[in-house]
């Protein structure tokens, strides 16, 4: 973990309501791993000293990207920054997905800034299996022609029927996931968390593997002040887990859903 302050090298639509961010930040892109987070300053916040948590969509030699929507104070109070223009970022944060397992199938499903998240773990896969995409509408469904390029059979859904089934990504995984030998799959999923616990519980069912990257309010980021904790299972009961530093991903069975969706 570093932090950095990083330039702007673009800020632009990206598709829908959601917007690309795209910064140097030589000291952090290095260092990611597919899942991890940055916590960015927002300089336009002033006083208000809170970071806000994005997920890594790109990272490399042409820098380090988020994909995000503006949808409250500290992400509306983003859109003015332009080229040129520095944010104090730290990262990457959180564990990131672990390697798959040997001789299973993977399996992303994801939902609105979800499958930015995915995307450096989807072209890291050895395999590229189904990718299950969820979204309000067509416009919602984020760089389905990437994760197609990168050889994944990209399985959409929509709850207005504009591309794809019609409904939730769960009516097109139920009936794909009946032709399948289940144990067989590892899913790496992260959406909002009504879906993750969808498919927490079918991995449970089922007896796959499911890890699923969760979504809590952020206060420091690093593991200090428990905002983000939640109840992780032990062999003797529970303990509280930090999103920001124990995940923010976890297999299915570590997760007491109770509190969190
Ligand atoms: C790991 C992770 C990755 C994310 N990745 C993306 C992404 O790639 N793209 C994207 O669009 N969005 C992403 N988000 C969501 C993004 O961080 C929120 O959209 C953003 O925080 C909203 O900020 P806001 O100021 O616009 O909204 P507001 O509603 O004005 O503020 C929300 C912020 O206030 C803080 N907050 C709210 N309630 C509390 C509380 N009770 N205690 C402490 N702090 C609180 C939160 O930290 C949150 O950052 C991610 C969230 C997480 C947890
Ligand atoms: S946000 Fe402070 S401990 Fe996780």
């Amino acid at each position: 973990m570093k932090q950095e302050t990083a330039t702007v090298l673009e800020h632009d639509n990206f598709q829908g309501d959601y917007r690309i961010l795209r910064l140097a930040a030589p000291t952090v892109g290095p260092l990611v791993v597919p899942g991890q987070f940055l916590h960015l300053q927002i300089p336009q916040l002033g006083d208000r000293i809170l970071r806000r948590p994005f997920s890594i969509y790109k990272a490399g030699a042409e820098g380090v990207s988020i994909l995000y929507k503006p949808v409250g104070r500290g992400t509306e109070a983003m859109k003015p920054l332009k080229a040129g223009d520095s944010v104090d970022i730290i990262g990457p944060l959180g564990n990131g997905y672990p390697q798959m397992t040997e001789g299973k199938i993977p399996v992303l499903v994801a939902g609105g800034y979800g499958n930015a998240a995915l995307y450096l773990k989807a072209r890291d896969l050895p395999i590229k299996g189904v990718a299950f995409f969820g979204g309000r509408t067509a416009q919602d469904i984020l760089c389905i022609e990437e994760f197609k390029a990168l050889g994944w059979d990209v399985r959409p859904t929509t709850n207005d029927g504009s591309l794809g089934v019609e409904g939730l990504v769960i009516d097109a995984f139920d009936p794909w996931m009946k032709d399948q030998n289940a144990r067989d799959l590892e899913l790496f999923v992260c959406g909002p968390n009504p879906m993750l616990k969808a498919m927490g519980d079918r991995a449970i069912e089922h007896d796959f593997t499911a890890w699923l990257s969760l979504d809590k309010n952020m206060a420091c980021g690093v593991g200090a002040c428990l905002t983000c904790v939640i109840k992780r299972k032990t062999a003797d009961g529970w303990e509280w887990a930090r999103c920001c530093k124990d995940g923010p991903i976890f297999e299915s069975r570590e997760i007491i859903w109770e509190e969190q969706v």
